[in-house]
């Protein structure tokens, strides 16, 4: 009796050590495991990567380098092999692959090469988490295919300027994650990110501000150190190839018509009132010289809006045909949120607009400017993206809306047909605490794993036809209070692992509680991945 209960014992020590091991995220549509079978991988084991496999394969060699110090060679084995290759396949959803490990090898086929690359990040999931000197995988079957198109994460690069080794890292996750677009914020109030050889007071005026409130907004006080940074096209260059060798879209937001104070301390004339001083906000402790335009200290909303001129169009469209060659993305953000309309009220040059155009009021202002500047950028083969303000005023005809204040705009557009991203606060705002007793500072609210994880970006209110106008959803990551990298990955892990299976994986397969055991795999391959989570992140979502 002593031996069965040892043996079951010991059966059950090992299944636990096989389903320990398969542990994805986010979870395969479909996956079988032969249990207590293993492919070996050593120095012997080949790579054949098949036509348009290339990339996946190098990736995969460059993480087994790193990660297990095995170098694959490219030759083709019979003996240990592992082989990449796509069968196209048209009806099939784009990203779909099949993972078939024998006791001899694996094998990955992908209906395109996006398919394959993502067999390869279930390959590394499927890697011992914990290194102890064999590396293998257990026998598997697994087909899967992505449930969104967009599958995004977005990071904040006008507040707190991101180094380019550290944008990398980010995209490098974004694509272990299986998801496939980075939005990069490159303008705000607080800093102009992104080199505009016109324009280049930008970057050496609209880069750098003189200091940075300490603390909560409105601050208790100024660290009066001048800070900021830009990247300089060659780097954007740089690291858009690099997002692209991950099968990664990285679409550039530019902010207008509101949230450019940076720009506006650069070129005043921008401004509705040129010659006025930027206005802080009460409470603030600010540093340096405030008689002219500044580029903004604190956090918040800020009036000093673009005038809708023809020298800012004709500014705008300069700055955004030297973007677009910078970025094949079929989509530009052109922002569009928190504009107030304060300085377009008083503005005689705004008021006499609005009536030369016919416009409504301030918000017709608002819709004619973004209607402008779709026009321009639909002349050049680019769709825009807008935050759910876009809507105020009637929707620019081509325009995909990011639902941001709740799920209303994104609902109200896919209703008159427009492509839709969401990205309601309450679910995916990455700067919100993870934890109710968070001890670093962030913006406010309280948004646990599990709270991201039952988020369903496709709202009831829409009919079976209005909801293929929902593209995916994306997690916002604003860094007002994230001044350096390790704050930024605190506030984004696990909770992308979360994220990541609401947009891949379908409903009927998600389980919070099979999340979480899986989770524990993903804290270990994060440590291997020099990741820096929240470990506290158990907390139940307010009901
Ligand atoms: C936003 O969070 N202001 C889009």
């Amino acid at each position: 009796m002593k031996k069965i209960l040892l043996a079951i014992g010991l059966l059950a020590a090992v299944l636990d050590g096989v389903s320990q091991q398969v542990s994805i995220v986010p979870k395969p549509q479909e996956i079988t495991v032969t249990d207590g079978q293993f492919f070996r991988l050593s120095t012997a084991t080949t790579v054949s990567s098949g036509k348009g496999t290339e990339k996946s394969a190098k990736f995969l060699k460059d993480y087994l380098a790193k990660i297990y110090n095995i170098v694959l060679d490219n030759k083709r084995s019979a003996k240990s092999a592992i082989i990449l290759k796509i069968e196209s396949n048209k009806n099939a959803i784009p990203g779909s692959y099949s993972l078939t490990s024998t006791t001899s090898g694996i094998t990955v086929i992908g209906v395109d090469a996006e398919g394959v690359f993502y067999g390869v990040q279930s390959i590394i999931q499927i890697l011992p988490a914990d290194f102890n000197g064999e590396v293998s995988v257990p026998v598997v079957k697994i087909s899967d295919a992505p449930r969104f198109q967009y599958r995004g994460l977005m990071l904040d690069c006008g507040r707190h300027f991101m180094p380019v080794d550290f944008v990398k890292k980010y995209i490098d996750l974004i694509a272990l994650h299986k998801m496939n677009t980075f939005h990069w914020h490159l303008t705000e109030d607080q800093g102009w990110r992104i080199e505009i050889k016109k324009y280049p007071k930008l970057t050496e005026v609209g880069a750098w501000r003189n200091g940075s409130i300490i603390g909560h907004h409105p601050g208790k006080g100024n660290d009066e150190t001048k800070s900021g940074g830009f990247y300089t096209q060659e780097e954007v260059k740089d690291i858009v190839k690099y997002a692209a060798d991950r099968y990664i879209t990285v679409i550039p937001e530019i902010e207008m018509p509101g949230h450019s104070s940076a720009a506006i301390a650069a070129y005043p004339e921008l401004s509705c009132f040129p010659d006025q001083p930027t206005q802080v906000l009460p409470g603030v402790t600010w540093y340096g010289p405030r008689d002219g335009k500044e580029v903004q200290q604190s956090w918040g909303v800020y009036p000093d809006i673009f005038v809708p001129s023809e020298n800012t169009f004709k500014f705008l469209e300069d700055v955004l045909s030297e973007i677009i060659p910078l970025f094949p993305s079929k989509y530009v953000h052109i922002g569009g949120d928190e504009a107030p309309k304060d300085y377009w009220k008083k503005s005689e040059f705004c008021q006499k607009l609005i009536k030369e155009k016919g416009l409504k009021d301030e918000e017709g202002l608002q819709s004619y400017f973004i209607h402008r500047i779709e026009k321009y950028l639909n002349s050049k083969g680019k769709q825009i993206i807008g935050w759910d303000e876009i809507l105020e005023g009637g929707l620019a005809p081509n325009a995909t809306v990011m639902s941001w204040r709740g799920e209303e705009g994104g609902i109200s557009a896919a209703k008159q047909k427009h492509n839709v991203i969401m990205t309601p606060g309450k679910y995916v705002y990455l700067d919100h605490a993870q934890r109710k007793n968070e001890d670093s500072v962030t913006i406010g609210g309280y948004l646990p794993v599990q709270q991201v994880y039952g988020y369903e970006p496709v709202p009831k209110e829409l009919s079976a036809d209005e909801q293929k106008y929902v593209l995916g959803a994306q997690g916002n990551v604003w860094t007002e209070y994230m001044t350096v990298p390790a704050k930024v990955e605190y506030m984004v892990f696990p909770r992308l692992a979360a994220l990541s299976e609401v947009l891949w994986t379908q409903p009927a397969n998600k389980n919070y509680t099979d999340f979480t055991k899986r989770l524990d795999e993903e804290l270990k391959r994060y440590r291997k991945w020099d990741v820096n989570y929240c470990k506290d992140f158990s907390g139940q979502p307010d009901q």
